[in-house]
């Protein structure tokens, strides 16, 4: 089947011809100019615009309207000698003005399909304004909900990383944008920013080799298998060679295994933070060892533009590296097809952004990307006879469920829960009362609040962190709700009046006296323009929720990291979730369970699901052979539901330790009451592989576990065998 979408991961004779011509014709100064991206505001228009005049500049990043896009082009076509266009980046992370839930929301609905449209509706309101290259999709594997931009990316998982990695590349690289131009994609933070130690943003990442081959790359590595045509350099020191000059990563990994063709974009001054990573001594320096490692374009510090063509005279850097890095940007330029079509319709931009199919798909992925945590007793669905409070500072919130990363989205473009509510229930039914600020401050309707859920039927309570408290440079040491919010939930819940709890945040939120006493919790998370009809039309039955966690929910701060493919140790503990009292000496705590307190995988229906009849197809395979397994599930409850199924491994033993579970399938499934499917799963032997002893990958001949289940934490049980030979 012909791909839909762009591959830039390639080239032709015929494109590398071009490159040729154009390279033959370039001066020093020239070729260094197309290797850097610069940032324009009102205090260096005129110098910047001179630069692109001379031939400088070969990208601008994050300038909003097709009419300065193409104002800043018409000087880098028409007035510069060799007219080389520039190419536009900007941060397209969940949208461009329709605005869909977070990524971390989105990758709990478990549909790489709904997140590949939603990729492709960004790609097409993005190119319709002047964007021609989105810093996105953001593939940083994480185990760390500490760290603000967990909520940019898929979770913690390296396979559903990488299955979303790879839908959001086809999405944003779409073939046939109303706008007839075209979009690269731009996986980033290349390598294991996720990993930043202690959770807090920018941070040291030191680890094994080894973490690094089977957890953090394999989403990049997958993105580009998909044709993704760029990826960004990160921010953080990894194992003591920051990632922007990281020969290993960039040159060893990226270009000799992998044979990327694609553009190396630092990351934000990342070139220039080389100096105070401690890694150059100045900025010369700094130039020289990203140009070395094998950054093609340095994103604003400059660096490249001061001191790289002095750099090449005195031959600290070969003149064959700069030219491999032009090639490359013009390579891209040329696939984009800025040379024939450097400037955007400006007729186009009004017209393609909020279409009502835009809208309608933003509800329909809010709606799948919420998690019902609780609901204990049927409390939810709510009836719509039922006279509801509707408490707390997010109840009818119009801005912070934009999330981290909204950019140009707009509150007047949003429906809050309030909005929402009022079109599924009688408009007399719901009382709504703020109640208190969403951080600490005076609370002066505190006692209103509390006395208007005393006198309702339920109380439903929408709390959590504002858009600013998750994403970049926003990390968290307490994960509970900000402000006075808990005293609220516990004041509510005093009255007696039925509690349900909507969480809103960014990232997985450590809530043990709500998971333990409020019968209801749903987690909307940051839901985009339409997460207000989208947490309605749950709370009201209209949608049976389907969503599922891609994050661990710790019980503690002190529990993290706290991630389900972790190992056994030496000392595994009974798993049974109990308190360390009788000193058996396991890997356990003395004051807290092990036990999350929300699986990986973990998301509840209004209907019930029974899995049964496991069947390992395949009990022995070779390794070029495919584990086969199959189990019946059915939907035991009154109402039709969809149930996402997941199929676990556990290779027993190996020459390195392995997880207890890794995720190696998932299907999401819809049931009506009462009905049964057998759901087949086929994995690739080679894909239960890991890098061994000499970090080769390797697939090795042993016994394995394997579970069909609803989450990380339960499941159907077998056993397979993979054979010698
Ligand atoms: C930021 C982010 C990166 C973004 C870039 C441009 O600092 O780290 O994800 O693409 O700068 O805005």
């Amino acid at each position: 089947m012909t791909p839909n979408h762009y591959n830039f991961n390639q080239t032709t004779p015929q494109i590398e011809e071009r490159v040729d011509a154009l390279l033959a014709k370039m001066t020093l100064e020239e070729k260094v100019g197309q290797m850097m991206q610069i940032h324009i505001h009102e205090g260096n228009r005129a110098e910047m615009e001179e630069r692109i005049r001379q031939g400088q500049v070969g990208s601008i990043l994050s300038l909003y309207g097709v009419k300065d896009t193409n104002h800043a082009q018409r000087i880098a076509v028409e007035e510069s000698r060799l007219g080389i266009p520039l190419i536009f980046g900007n941060d397209v992370i969940h949208g461009y003005r329709t605005i869909f839930p977070i990524p971390l929301a989105e990758s709990c609905t478990w549909e790489p399909a709904l997140l590949q449209e939603a990729a492709r509706i960004a790609a097409e309101e993005a190119s319709a304004n002047g964007v021609d290259w989105n810093f996105a999709p953001m593939v940083d594997v994480c185990r760390e909900p500490r760290w603000g931009r967990i909520a940019e990316g898929a979770g913690e998982d390296v396979y559903l990383g990488s299955v979303m990695a790879q839908a959001r590349v086809r999405g944003f690289q779409a073939k046939g944008l109303t706008s007839g131009r075209k979009i690269a994609a731009c996986p980033k933070h290349y390598a294991a920013y996720g990993g930043a130690e202690a959770g807090k943003d920018y941070n040291t990442v030191d680890i094994s080799e080894r973490t690094l081959r089977d957890l953090y790359l394999p989403p990049f590595e997958a993105a580009f298998d998909e044709g993704a045509g760029t990826t960004m350099s990160a921010f953080n020191d990894l194992n003591g060679i920051p990632s922007t000059g990281n020969a290993f990563i960039l040159r060893q990994i990226l270009r000799e295994e992998w044979g990327f063709l694609g553009v190396v974009l630092s990351d934000w001054n990342a070139v220039g933070e080389l100096v105070p990573h401690g890694f150059a001594a100045d900025l010369k320096e700094a130039a020289k060892r990203a140009a070395l490692a094998g950054v093609d374009m340095d994103m604003i510090s400059d660096a490249y533009h001061a001191h790289l063509a002095e750099l090449v005279r005195e031959g600290a850097v070969p003149a064959p590296i700069i030219n491999e890095a032009v090639r490359r940007i013009l390579r891209l330029k040329i696939q984009l097809g800025l040379f024939e079509n450097p400037y955007t319709d400006e007729a186009l931009a009004s017209e393609s952004i909020l279409k009502p199919e835009y809208r309608a798909k933003a509800l329909e992925i809010a709606q799948k990307s919420m998690v019902l945590l609780k609901n204990e007793g049927g409390l939810l669905p709510l009836d719509e006879g039922q006279r509801i409070a509707l408490i707390g500072p997010l109840a009818d919130d119009h801005h912070h469920i934009l999330g981290a990363w909204h950019r140009i989205g707009e509150d007047a473009d949003t429906e809050s829960v309030l909005d929402g509510m009022r079109a599924v229930f009688p408009l007399a039914n719901v009382a709504h009362m703020e109640g208190i600020p969403l951080e600490r401050g005076d609370a002066p309707h505190f006692r209103e609040a509390v006395e208007a859920a005393q006198s309702a039927d339920v109380a439903v309570l929408v709390v959590g962190e504002g858009e600013f408290m998750s994403g970049e440079a926003h990390s968290r040491a307490h994960l509970g709700l900000p402000g006075q919010q808990q005293a609220l939930v516990e004041a509510v819940h005093a009255t007696g009046t039925p509690v349900v709890v909507v969480l809103m945040s960014g990232r997985p939120l450590v809530i043990p006296w709500i998971a333990e006493h409020i019968p209801s919790v749903l987690q909307a998370w940051h839901g985009g323009i339409r997460a207000g009809g989208a947490v309605a039309r749950i709370l009201g039955g209209r949608v049976n929720p389907s969503g599922k966690l891609t994050a661990t929910w710790p019980r503690a701060e002190g529990q993290i990291p706290i991630y389900y493919n972790h190992k056994s140790t030496g000392r595994p503990p009974t798993g049974d979730g109990t308190l360390q009292f009788d000193m058996i000496h396991l890997s356990d705590y003395m004051d807290e369970y092990i036990s999350p307190q929300f699986p990986f995988g973990f998301g509840l229906s209004y209907t019930r699901f029974a899995y049964a009849d496991l069947e390992v197809v395949t009990p022995t395979l070779g390794v070029d052979a495919a584990l086969v397994v199959e189990a019946a599930i059915t939907n035991t409850g009154e109402r039709a539901g969809e149930e996402i199924v997941q199929l676990y491994v556990r290779d027993l033993a190996g020459e390195v330790t392995r997880p207890v579970k890794e995720l190696k399938g998932f299907q999401k499934i819809s049931l009506d009451p009462g009905e049964s499917q057998t759901v087949r799963f086929e994995v690739p032997a080679r894909e239960l592989g890991f890098h061994g002893l000499d970090m080769s990958y390797k697939v090795e001949p042993g016994d394995f576990k394997v579970w069909v289940g609803p989450n990380a934490a339960e499941g159907l049980e077998g056993e397979f065998a993979i054979e010698r030979g």
